[in-house]
């Protein structure tokens, strides 16, 4: 395609005059052009800077014919208009890229990312369902209660006495303090109250389990952190002896961290259990001065008598054992996790390894 102003130019009548009167008219036709889209950018590329047929390049080839005074004027006047059209080409284009979006052209028929990571469960939750499954697989039910509780279950039901340490401030969260101590509601120490929930709510034999949130005001450490997790076992029925509290312990320990766990009782004290006590879990550290050291994981006892009275059951008829282990404690020796506090800080360096 040849314009008919080059090609008149051309053909004709070649000199600065007629020049300047074709540039002037494309110059005026560049200014009011109106460039909005990718394809009429080429268009005014291929129009007017095309290489082989581009209106200014063909100007630009008439140059030798002209006379020769007048070749310097004639290229000033080219080169301005090739600027000009060049310069209205670069700005159509920066405009039509700014429009349209910096993503990268969406293929649909490419097949989808596989191996993205899900996200992944958290280890007390892992944990917790383990220690779940295993005390459900022997007969235990699965209770639940409240983690807002009151004095009367967290505390004066389990046989603690009125001033026990327990209740201090130091180691309670409460929420309010109430007229009397009776009413005060607290968030729970521990999953106890559960068992006195459910032997109020039912009738002997029992045979459950309660896991659940516990909170304290503790001092945070490698070991203790102020919000944990408990898994709380009641047993009652006619004969329950001690033996069969360290028999489900033991069968337990086995199942949870494998048959050649080492452990041992201790007898210790909590108020709602008489006889009562604490089971340890050997922990290897191999850097350690003495290879490892002792964890307590539960504590357990047979269920005192002040207890069953406080709730209505029939302690010359009843007997039964209570346990209550940490989960957290657990976890980290089955995982090798060494410091508690790590479980609460949703590192998720830490949480992809599960
Ligand atoms: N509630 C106790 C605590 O949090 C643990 C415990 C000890 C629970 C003995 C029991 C038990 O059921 O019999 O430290």
């Amino acid at each position: 395609m040849q314009d008919w102003r080059v090609f008149l130019f051309d053909e004709m009548d070649t000199n600065l005059e007629t020049l300047r009167s074709i540039v002037t008219d494309l110059t005026q036709e560049i200014a009011s052009v109106q460039l909005s889209s990718t394809s009429e950018a080429e268009e005014f590329r291929i129009k007017f800077l095309g290489q082989k047929r581009g209106l200014i390049t063909q100007l630009f080839k008439t140059i030798p014919n002209l006379p020769k005074e007048d070749r310097r004027d004639a290229g000033q006047l080219l080169n301005a208009l090739r600027k000009k059209a060049q310069s209205t080409l670069d700005a159509a284009k920066e405009q039509t890229r700014s429009h349209s979006t910096d993503l990268p052209e969406i293929d649909l028929t490419l097949p989808g990312r596989q191996n993205q990571w899900r996200g992944s469960r958290h280890p007390i939750t892992l944990a917790l369902e383990k220690i779940t499954d295993i005390f459900h697989r022997m007969g235990f039910r699965i209770a639940k209660g409240p983690e807002i509780e009151d004095d009367w279950h967290n505390f004066t039901a389990l046989n603690f006495p009125e001033d026990h340490p327990a209740r201090d401030m130091q180691d309670t969260l409460f929420i309010d303090e109430g007229d009397q101590q009776k009413s005060r509601t607290l968030m729970r120490t521990h999953t106890s109250p559960v068992q006195i929930r459910m032997m109020i709510a039912g009738k002997p034999p029992f045979r459950m389990i309660a896991p659940g949130r516990v909170y304290r005001n503790e001092t945070i450490t490698y070991k203790s952190y102020c919000l944990f997790h408990q898994v709380e076992g009641l047993v009652i029925d006619e004969g329950i002896t001690m033996s069969d509290l360290k028999t489900t312990i033991y069968s337990f320990a086995c199942a949870f961290f494998g048959e050649d766990v080492k452990l041992r009782y201790r007898s210790s004290f909590f108020p709602f259990t008489e006889p009562s006590a604490e089971l340890d879990i050997w922990w290897e550290i191999p850097e350690h001065p003495d290879g490892g050291r002792w964890m307590e994981i539960l504590g357990s006892g047979m269920v005192h008598p002040n207890v069953l009275k406080a709730v209505g059951i029939d302690s010359e008829r009843y007997t039964g054992y209570a346990f209550g282990m940490g989960v957290e404690r657990p976890a980290m020796l089955h995982y090798d996790i060494k410091d508690i506090r790590i479980f609460y800080e949703n590192d998720v360096r830490f949480l992809a390894q599960f």
